[in-house]
């Protein structure tokens, strides 16, 4: 628990940047699992800095973000293509080809096969070495909505209301906000092997009680960490403050 957002973060960007340089040492990809939304956005700015100011390079890393609205244009400014490129990787030395973001434009018949595919690219570079999540007020990591199972992979799912709700601002009201999204399952974050879950202010407080406190269920998938030996819980104090 950190004192406030800009400590946490700053936490967790020194921890990717460990990862990358550790990588670099072995002449070897770092493999990461990038989130969106406003939970990462300080992280991604020290990340950025860390590049301008002390060199650090993304020549070796490749990504993968957990999840993209479903239909969306990559360069709607609501995007996670037009988020990712605007806060970490238009400010980076990344190779293009080494970002992967799930795909809006899809056709729907051509959702089962790019999700499989998303999997295999995952395992095929020897998988997630870092998972960041931040996590919604109905207990989602990715889009991973209540009733998800805790072995469920790469897949279009439907957005649960309160979610729509949650996004409405960035949309100009909820009836633009889209019903579905392409997320990473659970169990693709499951495997990765270090996943970190952040969390900020008040308003996250409940459910981070329950997602730490509460029985293990579907209900609230982010309880299904509780089962995962290699996750952190990065708080500032206002969203640990209803934690026993
Ligand atoms: C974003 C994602 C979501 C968000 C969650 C919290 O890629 O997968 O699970 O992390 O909805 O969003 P913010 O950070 O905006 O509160």
């Amino acid at each position: 628990v950190y004192k406030n957002e800009s400590e946490a973060s700053r936490e967790v960007a020194l921890q990717i940047a460990n990862i990358i340089r550790e990588k670099q040492s072995e002449n070897k990809m770092a493999v990461l699992g990038l989130a969106t939304g406003a939970t990462p956005v300080e992280v991604y700015a020290n990340l950025v800095r860390m590049h301008r100011e002390e060199g650090l390079s993304f020549q070796n890393v490749i990504t993968f973000n957990l999840d993209e609205y479903y239909p969306m244009q990559p360069d709607a400014r609501q995007s996670y293509v037009y988020f990712m490129d605007e806060n970490l990787f238009n400010h980076i030395d990344i190779k293009r080809e080494n970002i992967h973001i799930p795909d809006g434009t899809l056709k729907k018949e051509e959702i089962p096969d790019f999700c499989l595919d998303y999997e295999n690219k995952i395992s095929t570079v020897g998988g997630l070495d870092l998972q960041i999540l931040g996590i919604g007020r109905t207990g989602h990591i990715g889009f991973n909505e209540p009733g998800s199972a805790p072995n469920s992979g790469t897949r279009l799912v439907t957005l649960d209301d309160l979610t729509r709700r949650d996004a409405a601002r960035d949309f100009g009201g909820k009836e633009n906000v889209p019903v579905k999204a392409i997320t990473m399952g659970v169990g693709t974050i499951f495997k990765a092997r270090k996943i970190i879950l952040m969390a900020w202010s008040k308003k996250k407080a409940p459910i981070i009680k329950k997602t730490v406190e509460g029985e293990i269920s579907g209900k609230v998938p982010a309880t299904y960490l509780q089962l995962s030996e290699n996750v952190n819980f990065v708080l500032d104090k206002d969203a640990a403050s209803e934690l026993t």
